[in-house]
């Protein structure tokens, strides 16, 4: 079952948790240049949190080594961050969730990092609206269906594919609840959208086909043609009918 905020205190803490996650994640990308290696970012998001008494969401779950995953280029999701230098011209996918009091906050943005190609900019600002739409499609009353329904076909009107293996969740409790959240499919279909729900909604997109593989890590995940991807992520609120979007700073 997702998670439908009753009291007032349950609400103030999503809200807390959805802050504090964005401004962390700020903090991160205020970090990214060429050069950076990319466990610095998981140094960075332990003292961050510390400092404002959150948890890592993501660290031990289901064996998950890092605090923070960093996807760059073709990497759609999950990429552990290692030694690996960030270089010029990478568009760098930022995925971060903490705990506070015992409620779960999920998002995540793509950056362009120096010197990126028109065809990766653009992708990134697709994604971007893409989400937007979605968070604008949740509504109470509605089916959920609206939503990955919003995001396909203005992500596939600009001429790229919407990865349909991964899919975002509903979140709160616990990282991931039901209802699953694909990013395509139709409107009209699944469950209906009701006041109090949590949802994280996650587009990933890429620039060439949809299907994905997994790396011999076992977690990273990227295009299974090699084009690049690009993805991001709120956590909302179903509150007076419409969206609230938690994550912001
Ligand atoms: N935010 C990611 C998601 O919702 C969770 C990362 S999985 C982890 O899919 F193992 F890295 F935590
Ligand atoms: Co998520």
């Amino acid at each position: 079952m997702p998670i439908v905020l009753k009291s007032r205190d349950e609400i103030a803490i999503m809200r807390e948790a959805g802050r504090i996650n964005a401004e962390v994640l700020q903090v991160l990308v205020d970090c990214l240049r060429p050069g950076l290696v990319e466990k610095e970012l998981d140094e960075i998001v332990r003292k961050e949190f510390k400092k404002r008494s959150v948890t890592p969401a993501f660290l031990g779950y289901q064996g998950y080594p890092a605090t923070v995953c960093v996807s760059i280029n073709e990497e759609i999701v999950h990429g552990i961050p290692g030694d690996r230098e960030i270089g010029d011209g990478d568009i760098v996918s930022i995925d971060l969730g903490c705990v506070r009091k015992g409620f779960v906050a999920d998002s995540a943005v793509t950056v362009a990092v120096g010197n990126v190609s028109p065809e990766g900019r653009r992708l990134i600002e697709v994604t971007r609206e893409s989400l937007r739409r979605g968070i604008e499609a949740a509504r109470a009353g509605v089916r959920l269906g609206n939503i990955g329904a919003a995001i396909q076909a203005y992500a596939e009107g600009e001429g790229f594919s919407v990865v349909r293996e991964y899919v975002g969740h509903g979140v709160g409790r616990q990282m991931h609840e039901d209802p699953q959240v694909p990013n395509y499919g139709n409107s009209d279909s699944g469950p209906v959208l009701k006041e109090g729900m949590v949802i994280a909604i996650e587009p990933m997109v890429n620039v060439g086909g949809w299907r994905t593989k997994r790396d011999s890590d076992n977690w990273t995940v990227r295009t299974l043609d090699g084009s690049l991807s690009a993805h991001f992520e709120h956590t909302i609120a179903i509150r007076d009918g419409e969206a609230e979007v938690l994550t912001l700073p």
